[in-house]
């Protein structure tokens, strides 16, 4: 049992259930503190954020979230050959990034409507306009298997997490660059197999992780304009979030393994390049990476997985001995992930230019 077979979707209620649950590893809602965004300057590096606002504001992607003729004979033809367990695997997968792409909307959404500071007010709209374009792309090929999200109902009902605004810079930025690093991946991989593409949506992949390369980039510009965010204790927080991020997507990734399969990809593998890409980019803030290649980072990787597998059975086990065997996989988690978190990290120094091109 996975995590994707607990919660199979079969009716657009369960794709709307499924979005709507929290648990360790699914994509959560944000809110912060407005006030202390109020206060935020990004005048250290006024030229470019300036010319990053010309970028967005010149949006090449105006028109990109657009289907083309041939994407309903592709879905049709691509879905036809995959198994019921690879096709629930698909759909999780397209549950969890409308999920991710939606929580980036709501997010930004809230900031803008609740900041004054011109700035982030002026870069919040854009990101919002177009993390709202991805969900809503996304959501338009569940529908075509009557799996529609109801956006409305999820902003509703979806519990909702207080991140302070530093928690939001670490995390965001993360996202963002992870976010690329993936679909920029899989987007490459399905350039050189397209015999592998079995559904349309991943010839989109190019042009849009451009916008998750570029939302990254403001939230690199924000830690630059405010030096203390990337200094001295918060250089532990760092660390923090990039294990929990890095471990959260392990964990996501190694539950649908049919999915990396059918691109001619081991989950392993691509989430290690996936890894190594976005740690280059980081160097563009972090001052230090986590050593990903490290045997130890890898096992503890691996156990980690093994203990999300063991909490599902004893989530469906239930009962008085499921729930203490819930306890016990927590407990074991907690370790593990404190064991990751001490492991030797790589200092590096931070690239003298802030921007950097999306050239992967
Ligand atoms: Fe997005
Ligand atoms: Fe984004």
């Amino acid at each position: 049992m996975n995590a994707t077979t607990t919660l199979e979707i079969h009716s657009a209620e369960d794709a709307n259930r499924k979005a709507i649950h929290s648990d360790m590893i699914s994509p959560r809602f944000y809110t912060t503190d407005f006030d202390a965004m109020n206060r935020l300057s990004v005048e250290p590096v006024r030229a470019e954020w300036d010319k990053m606002m010309a970028e967005y504001q010149g949006d090449n992607n105006h028109d990109h979230f657009q289907r083309d003729e041939a994407f309903a004979a592709e879905v049709s033809e691509g879905m036809a050959g995959l198994s019921p367990e690879m096709r629930q695997e698909f759909l999780d997968f397209l549950v969890s990034s409308l999920t991710s792409e939606f929580s980036g909307c709501v997010l930004y959404n809230e900031i803008r409507k609740n900041v004054s500071n011109p700035d982030i007010k002026q870069l919040m709209t854009y990101l919002a306009r177009d993390e709202s374009r991805h969900a809503s792309f996304i959501n338009m090929s569940l529908r075509d298997f009557d799996l529609g999200i109801d956006l409305g109902n999820l902003k509703r009902s979806k519990k909702v997490t207080f991140f302070k605004p530093k928690y939001i810079y670490y995390a965001t930025y993360l996202s963002e660059k992870i976010g690329y690093a993936r679909y920029i991946t899989i987007f490459r991989q399905l350039e050189r197999h397209p015999e592998k593409r079995f559904h349309p949506i991943f010839r989109w992949f190019e042009r849009w992780c451009n916008d998750e390369f570029r939302h990254g980039e403001s939230f690199a510009l924000i830690m630059r304009a405010n030096p203390h965010l990337l200094r001295g204790v918060n250089t532990l927080w760092i660390r923090f979030f990039l294990l929990a991020v890095y471990a959260t997507m392990y964990v996501r990734d190694h539950a649908r393994p049919m999915l990396h399969e059918a691109m001619g990809l081991e989950s392993s593998d691509y989430d290690y390049e996936v890894f190594r890409i976005t740690t280059a980019i980081t160097r563009q803030v972090f001052p230090l990476a986590l050593d990903t290649d490290n045997p130890r980072f890898r096992r503890g990787l691996e156990r980690l997985f093994a203990i999300s597998q063991a909490m599902e059975k004893a989530k469906a086990r239930g009962g008085v001995i499921g729930r203490l065997q819930q306890g016990l996989c927590a407990v074991q988690a907690l370790g593990t992930f404190a064991g990751l978190y001490f492991l030797p990290v790589i200092r590096q120094d931070i690239s003298p230019q802030v921007r950097m091109e999306p050239a992967w």
